[in-house]
């Protein structure tokens, strides 16, 4: 059921005034981070929790904390060589979820999508590499459509690791905002 145009969701950083307590995604943990623990983490500058809505209605939200990735579990394409320290700077989507009745509409292709433009700017002022997360195994397919890779070592844990190496994409990026001022 589609009943929004993709161009009209917005994104917001959750604030007091959103009424968070209508959601309902497919996984009851992801419900009771957004409506219990969200806003506190946020005071508490743990996380940063953003909503997507379209009107007044909110229909996902993601959740992003700073995050470091071990050097060693990073494919060899997509590592830096000659890299000193032991762990890479990163990013990671720490929650992630749909509002039930709008999956499949594309929404977590726009949140997505939404993050890695804001890991882009953040790449403009801080050094971060790469986007992390741990997977729900039914969803390692979605976050493959989009280019994360599992981490190999710990593939069999309930929670897989992925990654996203957003070099490549930061690059093409630059290349597009430099074309588009030109
Ligand atoms: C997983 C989730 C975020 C996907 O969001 P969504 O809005 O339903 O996905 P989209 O409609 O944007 O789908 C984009 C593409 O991914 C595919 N896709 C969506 N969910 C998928 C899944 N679980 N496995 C494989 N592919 C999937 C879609 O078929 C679509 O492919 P297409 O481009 O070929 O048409 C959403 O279903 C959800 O919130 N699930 C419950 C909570 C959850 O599992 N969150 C992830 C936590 S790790």
């Amino acid at each position: 059921m589609k009943s929004f145009p993709i161009d009209q969701l917005r994104v917001e950083y959750l604030r007091e005034s959103h009424n968070i307590s209508f959601f309902s995604c497919s996984n009851g943990d992801l419900n009771d981070f957004l409506k219990s623990d969200a806003k506190k983490s946020q005071e508490d500058l743990i996380s940063r929790t953003y909503l997507c809505l379209w009107q007044d209605s909110i229909l996902g939200y993601l959740t992003l904390v700073t995050d470091t990735i071990e050097v060693k579990l990073i494919e060899k394409d997509d590592g830096v060589d000659g890299y000193p320290y032991p762990r890479y700077p990163s990013i990671k989507i720490a929650r992630l979820a749909v509002e039930e009745r709008f999956e499949g509409c594309g929404i977590g292709r726009f949140l997505l999508f939404w993050a890695t433009g804001k890991v882009y700017q953040l790449s403009n002022e801080v050094g971060c590499r790469y986007i992390t997360l741990d997977s729900k195994r039914e969803s390692l397919g979605f976050y493959e459509k989009f280019g994360f890779k599992v981490i190999m070592k710990y593939a069999s844990r309930n929670f897989p690791p992925m990654y996203l190496n957003m070099y490549p994409i930061v690059l093409q990026m630059r290349q597009e905002d430099s074309e588009s001022v030109a």
